[in-house]
């Protein structure tokens, strides 16, 4: 299978779209609609208005269509393999507000962190519900999570294993001494299984390969089953398998399976997330129902009949809620090329510098580019080159003051935002039905300072 080299970001604008005003729109959330005056509404609030009131750049987020997608996740599993679960990768959106909703809306969450962890507890996540990640987890992060009696810790190596056993045999055990099960509580686990499979993914956000960091390759994982089944504080449920992110096409989850059922019957099978979102014009990911009829028939064909099925999409559950709204700073039109400079970039967006991800743009009060819109580079306001928003993309008649959307931003920018020349980052905004809530705020210059030691 074809293997995408690691891209660079997309640093030339040699490509532009041609959106019809329908193709547009369907980028952006559904529900997205466009006012009198001609300007986007997203979840009924209009860009400009929203732009006036939270300034920019600001990360709005579409709630109706948030919670859609994931009603639309649970009900399409809940129909393919009743019992079976959905639990949100929140490395792709850690903040309390988006953890609070889709608890709302019945799923779980998976965590690779003490401080998402924390995060998920403290947005009232059922600590049953939360299933522990992490290739290189800490004690102080499984003492939190032994202590919260959180539903699953995944195995990721022999160290997990050896640090739970002694965590969980401590007499005044980190592990609540004062809970009524102290002394007898056994934490249920799964093994995570690195399966050699490469999907056709950016190599940074491939996992279930030969030479992965994360998991236990065959061999190895058998061994971890092996000292589960003998240990009397761990509990073996099953097994864990994630291929990797933003995957297009179903056939390697279905390898994915076939992988973890070689290993033996369990009750709880997890096999991750990965499906890949839609960024532009030309991507066609599997649809959420592809994907799970995919998955479901392997795990029917593959799995034992009464085994309990977790998926835990990330990407493909909050992307396309998000649209990031700029302003453009300023316009420079030199060697044949129009850039256009909007008040954010890489301090908000990491995907492009970091996978060379491919976002489309539009001018916010003028959608779409027109016939005769101008071939432009969205460049974002860091001092670095690869500090590009969307190359390639028909814009009609960018000015200075004018408002970017880019829509699809709902997935690891959030996470991935930083304070490259300490810029404040974005708050979010929830909109729906023509009302706007902020859910976070914008960092102030203070914030900037709060950790610094006079
Ligand atoms: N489960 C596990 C164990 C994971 O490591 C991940 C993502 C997921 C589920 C969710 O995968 P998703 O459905 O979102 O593809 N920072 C990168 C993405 C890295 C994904 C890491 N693992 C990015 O900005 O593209």
């Amino acid at each position: 299978m074809a293997v995408r080299p690691p891209a660079a970001a997309p640093a030339t604008t040699t490509a532009a779209s041609h959106p019809s005003a329908d193709a547009l729109l369907g980028l952006f959330p559904p529900g997205t609609s466009t006012a009198p005056d001609g300007a986007l509404r997203i979840g009924g609030c209009h860009v400009g208005e929203l732009a006036a009131r939270y300034g920019t750049p600001a990360l709005l987020v579409d709630e109706g269509a948030l919670r859609a997608r994931a009603r639309r996740y649970a009900d399409a599993l809940a129909v393919r393999r009743p019992g079976s679960t959905v639990a949100f990768a929140s490395k792709a959106f850690p903040c309390t507000a988006v953890y609070r909703l889709l608890a709302e809306e019945g799923l779980g969450v998976d965590v690779a962190s003490g401080g998402e962890l924390a995060l998920a507890l403290a947005a009232g996540t059922d600590p049953a519900r939360v299933i522990v990640h992490g290739n290189a987890k800490t004690d102080e992060f499984l003492r939190a999570a032994v202590e919260a009696r959180v539903g699953l810790v995944v195995i990721d190596n022999f160290d997990d294993i050896d640090r739970l056993e002694r965590l969980l045999a401590a007499p005044a055990a980190a592990t609540g001494s004062a809970a009524p099960d102290a002394g007898t509580y056994r934490q249920p686990v799964l093994v995570r299984v690195t399966p050699d499979i490469r999907p056709d993914t950016h190599a940074a956000v491939s996992t279930g390969q030969r030479d992965s960091k994360f998991g236990l390759l065959v061999p190895q994982a058998r061994e971890a089953i092996a000292r589960l089944r003998a240990s009397d504080r761990l509990r073996l449920d099953g097994l864990h398998v994630h291929i990797g992110s933003q995957i297009l096409d179903t056939e390697p989850f279905v390898r994915a399976v076939a992988a973890v059922a070689e290993l033996g019957t369990f009750p709880v099978y997890d096999l991750g997330g990965g499906l890949g979102a839609r960024y532009t014009y030309d991507d066609r990911p599997p649809s959420v129902e592809a994907y799970l009829d995919a998955l479901t028939a392997a795990a029917d064909a593959l799995l034992p009949a009464g085994a309990r099925i977790v998926i835990e999409p990330g990407r493909s559950l909050v992307a396309g809620a998000g649209v990031s709204l700029y302003r453009v700073v300023t316009v420079k039109r030199a060697h044949g090329e129009t850039f256009v400079a909007v008040d954010g970039g890489m301090g908000d967006n990491l995907e492009v510098s970091l996978y060379g991800q491919r976002f489309e743009a539009t001018v916010a009060t003028r959608p779409g580019g027109g016939a005769d819109g101008e071939l432009c580079r969205v460049v974002g306001r860091h001092c670095e080159s690869g500090d590009v928003l969307s190359a390639g993309v028909l814009l009609d008649d960018p000015r200075p003051g004018d408002l970017i959307a880019v829509p699809v931003t709902g997935a690891y920018t959030y996470s991935l935002a930083n304070n490259y020349n300490a810029a404040r980052r974005p708050p979010v905004v929830f909109c729906r039905d023509g009302r706007s809530r902020p859910v976070v705020r914008r960092e102030t210059y203070a914030d900037l300072m709060r950790r610094d030691l006079p």
